[in-house]
């Protein structure tokens, strides 16, 4: 099983950035515990980051026919990206939609995702543990 993990514009200064809100775990401690989780369940999993939203939507793109399913935490894209949401319904690859905070208790400009219409779910307000819950989920959706 192969699963692709994408992480959006901004989410490379965790641990540094508003700490408050996103807690003090960096990306590579996140990355470290999908890829003891994955291990654990003999799955594959592929860390990318990346603050553009072209590599974004080319990275959801190359997927198809490489990866079972995509856990994706869009970041400030989520609010804003038709693109990245057309990538997503365009290659059929099931995407599991991530956020670190409970976006739905935050501004209202976050209460608006153009993701979550053509993701099976999402998962938001949890920390670093939104993400180990997301990579559950793709083991339990590629399993059925
Ligand atoms: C975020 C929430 C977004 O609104 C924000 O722009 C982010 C991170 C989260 O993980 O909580 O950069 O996706």
């Amino acid at each position: 099983m192969r699963i692709l993990v994408i992480h959006g514009p901004n989410l490379n200064l965790l641990g540094r950035r508003e700490t408050e809100i996103y807690g003090a775990a960096d990306l590579a401690t996140i990355n470290k515990s999908l890829q003891t989780l994955a291990a654990q369940e003999g799955a594959a999993v592929e860390c990318v980051q990346s603050n553009n939203e072209g590599d974004i939507v080319e990275r959801i793109q190359q997927a198809k026919g490489a990866f079972d399913a995509i856990v994706i935490n869009p970041a400030a894209f989520t609010h804003t990206s038709v693109a990245i949401r057309d990538a997503i319904a365009a290659v059929g690859v099931p995407t599991i939609e991530v956020h670190l905070s409970n976006i739905y208790a935050r501004e209202t400009f976050r209460h608006h995702s153009y993701v979550a219409p053509v993701a099976v779910g999402q998962i938001s307000g949890f920390g670093p543990t939104s993400y180990t819950l997301a990579l559950r989920a793709a083991f339990e959706l590629v399993r059925k």
